[in-house]
């Protein structure tokens, strides 16, 4: 094999190596990779349980996550989901803002946040599972 076909075969390599990963990357699903950090750590206070639900935010249902919470803002917002105030609040650096709140101890790690943020493009696709949890 003289130099050439050998970097070509490496280029070959490397390109197949991305459009893997782009691939994976496509492949995010609300359901199965999302919900469960939403539910893991969200849930708490923004889940099925009426009585201790804050901000009037319920992200355990389509509608609820869909819909303008208490203070007239989208948690998502399909359209433009950089835009959804979820982002907003997991991304914040004011501990007053930020999501789960710090007093809770509940942690939202980088990896999450990162698929969190992919994952809200597909809430369009959201299926509602009314109350179950899973
Ligand atoms: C321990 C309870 C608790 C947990 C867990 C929690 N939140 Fe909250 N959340 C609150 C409270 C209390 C408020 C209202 C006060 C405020 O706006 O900061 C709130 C407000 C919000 C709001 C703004 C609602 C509005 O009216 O504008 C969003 C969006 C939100 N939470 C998203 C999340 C997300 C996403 C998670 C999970 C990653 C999460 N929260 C986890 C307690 C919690």
């Amino acid at each position: 094999m003289d130099l050439c076909t050998c970097f070509r075969s490496f280029l070959a390599t490397c390109l197949l190596l991305v459009s893997a990963f782009l691939t994976h990357a496509e492949s995010i699903d609300f359901n199965r990779d999302v919900r469960p950090i939403l539910s893991d750590r969200c849930f708490q206070c923004h889940g099925p349980d009426g009585g201790n639900r804050k901000a009037g935010l319920r992200l355990d249902t389509r509608e609820g996550a869909l819909k303008l919470t208490d203070s007239g803002l989208a948690a998502i917002a399909p359209e433009d989901p950089e835009q959804s105030e979820i982002i907003a609040r997991i991304s914040s650096d004011d501990a007053d803002e930020l999501m789960p709140p710090p007093e809770s101890k509940i942690s939202l790690p980088l990896l999450k946040k990162k698929l969190l943020r992919s994952g809200l493009k597909k809430v369009p696709l959201m299926t509602n599972t009314g109350h179950s949890v899973h």
